[in-house]
């Protein structure tokens, strides 16, 4: 599949994008909000598109074409207001789930968090940000294309293991190297079983494509 990357210049999309160079199944585009981004990437080969998404779903419409999955793992980041929040990680994503159906692409996979989708659980510093995780992800239930929503504990940036534990609801807190939600984020794009549905995410002692098969 031709994959569209949003949030391409981020810690786990940079990671998504180099795995998706390597792979033999899937292309990879990437989009970004900035020139000098897109001019990076391009210098190490990969297609890349800039849009922003505080701006227009046409923008977003026009990266998408051609790409026959979409994967969102863009975020405003902890260091921005809850401003930020609304218009990146809720309408930003639902920006771009809109403009990927309209462009015509079929799967999409979304990097949430985990326990957005137990709102009882939802950290009482940063509300906000889990409200916005979880309408972002039941906008893309209620769309035409066939989802998968990861959930992933904290993200760690040390060197992934390959190996995680998976499920509908973990009932446990944990981590996760960012290498490795990457990894899961790839591998779920054709792994049937996780197609039409939500999970959680954490560090765990089974290899990915395993994991995902028994889900
Ligand atoms: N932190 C955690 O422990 C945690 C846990 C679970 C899930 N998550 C989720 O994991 C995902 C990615 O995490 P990460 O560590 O890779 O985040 P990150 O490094 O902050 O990357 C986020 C990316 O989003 C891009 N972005 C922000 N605003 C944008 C806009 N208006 N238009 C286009 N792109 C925009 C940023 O672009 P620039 O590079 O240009 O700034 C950045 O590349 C997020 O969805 C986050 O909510 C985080």
């Amino acid at each position: 599949m031709k994959v569209l990357v949003v949030g391409a210049n981020g810690q786990i999309g940079k990671h998504i994008v180099k795995q998706l160079q390597n792979n033999d199944q899937h292309t990879v585009r990437a989009m970004v909000r900035k020139e000098e981004q897109a001019e990076e990437l391009k210098k190490s080969g990969v297609d890349a598109v800039i849009a922003n998404l505080e701006g227009s779903k046409n923008s977003i419409i026009k990266a998408a074409k051609g790409c026959e999955a979409v994967v969102f793992t863009a975020g405003s980041g902890g260091g921005t207001g809850p401003d930020k929040t609304l218009l990146v990680d809720l309408d930003g994503a639902v920006k771009t789930i809109e403009a990927a159906e309209e462009a015509g692409a079929e799967r999409f996979v979304i990097v949430s968090a985990l326990q957005a989708n137990n709102r009882q659980n939802w950290n009482e510093k940063i509300r906000h940000y889990y409200a916005a995780k979880h309408y972002a992800d039941r906008m893309l239930e209620t769309s035409n294309m066939n989802y998968t929503i990861v959930r992933p504990g904290g993200l760690l940036n040390g060197e992934g293991t390959g190996k995680v534990n998976v499920a509908e609801n973990l009932n446990e807190r944990g981590s996760v190297p960012r290498e490795d939600v990457a990894k899961t984020v790839i591998a779920s794009l054709a792994e049937e079983n996780t197609f039409k549905r939500g999970f959680d995410l954490i560090s765990g002692d089974t290899a990915v494509a395993d994991a995902l098969k028994n889900l």
